[in-house]
């Protein structure tokens, strides 16, 4: 990854922080994003000590103009972008409007990505042979709702039913991004980085628990070490996609926690599903690829 330049969204934390550590290692020139600037500056300068120097950069990825804030830093201090890694992500337990009325999950997981990848194309063409990494999560597969992309009917915070209706979305806009990329020099893929102990999920209410396995919730949270992936594995598909050899030129694929290639869930390709989302995104960010 020497001579590359990689910027990683969520990179203050978990699976984040440690792809962007491990790029870092293999020689690529890192950005790493914050919401926080003490969090960013300490997670930049702890990779730092181990990796060589590493950017920190700070932006509210729910807003749409901390995103444009973000783009524009970017372009400004570097001519091209190798990588982009969407990796920011999470859920919230109730329904919430950011500051640009979108329901937050669906603007942090789907919108987020959509936007930087817009607002960042440019700059990633001048790198001739570019990668645009997004991380799905949950249980991604369901049918997209078009009527509820936003939680406008139904909003199941936890139980995870919303994040997994986002991260199917999200998977849809993704491949819908590879096939109108296809020509361009800009690859788009998506990784599953599998279950891992990082703050996001130790941050888990009880009310995400099932009823049954609340009385069980103590002991689960308590194994969560052993049960759950470790980062090294968690960032694995995302550090394959953005840097393996094997992925140069490939477009429109989708990897598991293995980093193997799977079948994309149906209802990610599901063309009303892809569409839905697709006008969704371009309606709330004002923002095409072309
Ligand atoms: N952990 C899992 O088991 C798991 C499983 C499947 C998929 N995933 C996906 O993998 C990705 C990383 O998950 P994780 O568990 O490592 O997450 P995490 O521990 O919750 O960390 C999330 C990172 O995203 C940043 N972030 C969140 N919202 C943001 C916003 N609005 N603006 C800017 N930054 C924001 C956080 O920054 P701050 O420092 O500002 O908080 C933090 O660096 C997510 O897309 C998640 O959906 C995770």
């Amino acid at each position: 990854m020497r001579g590359k330049t990689v910027l990683v969204t969520g990179s203050t934390a978990g699976i984040g922080r440690e792809t962007a550590r491990r790029l870092a290692l293999l020689g690529a020139e890192v950005i790493l994003v914050g919401r926080h600037p003490e969090r960013a500056r300490a997670a930049a300068a702890e990779i730092s000590r181990e990796a060589g120097e590493v950017t920190a950069l700070t932006a509210d990825l729910s807003d749409l103009a901390g995103l444009r804030r973000l783009a524009d830093q970017v372009t400004e201090r570097y001519d091209r972008l190798d990588v982009l890694v969407n990796n920011a992500g999470g859920m919230n337990a109730e329904r919430r409007l950011t500051r640009d009325g979108v329901e937050a999950t669906f603007a942090v997981n789907v919108l987020a990505p959509y936007a930087l990848t817009c607002l960042l194309l440019p700059t990633l063409r001048a790198a001739g042979a570019a990668r645009v990494v997004n991380l799905t999560g949950g249980m991604p597969g369901g049918t997209i709702d078009p009527g509820n992309l936003q939680g406008e009917k139904k909003y199941l915070g936890w139980r995870f039913a919303h994040y997994n209706h986002a991260k199917t979305a999200l998977m849809a806009m993704s491949h819908r991004f590879a096939s109108q990329l296809e020509e361009g020099g800009v690859t788009v893929n998506v990784a599953y980085p599998g279950h891992a102990y990082t703050p996001g999920n130790q941050a888990t209410p009880m009310r995400a628990f099932p009823y049954l396995y609340r009385p069980a919730a103590p002991l689960i949270r308590l194994l969560g070490p052993l049960l759950l992936s470790n980062m090294t594995k968690a960032s694995r598909s995302s550090v394959h996609l953005a840097s393996s050899p094997e992925m140069e030129g490939v477009t429109g694929a989708y990897v598991d926690a293995k980093a193997r290639r799977a079948a994309w869930p149906s209802g990610a390709l599901d063309e009303g599903g892809q569409q839905a989302v697709w006008s969704e995104c371009e309606r709330l960010s004002g923002l095409t690829p072309g």
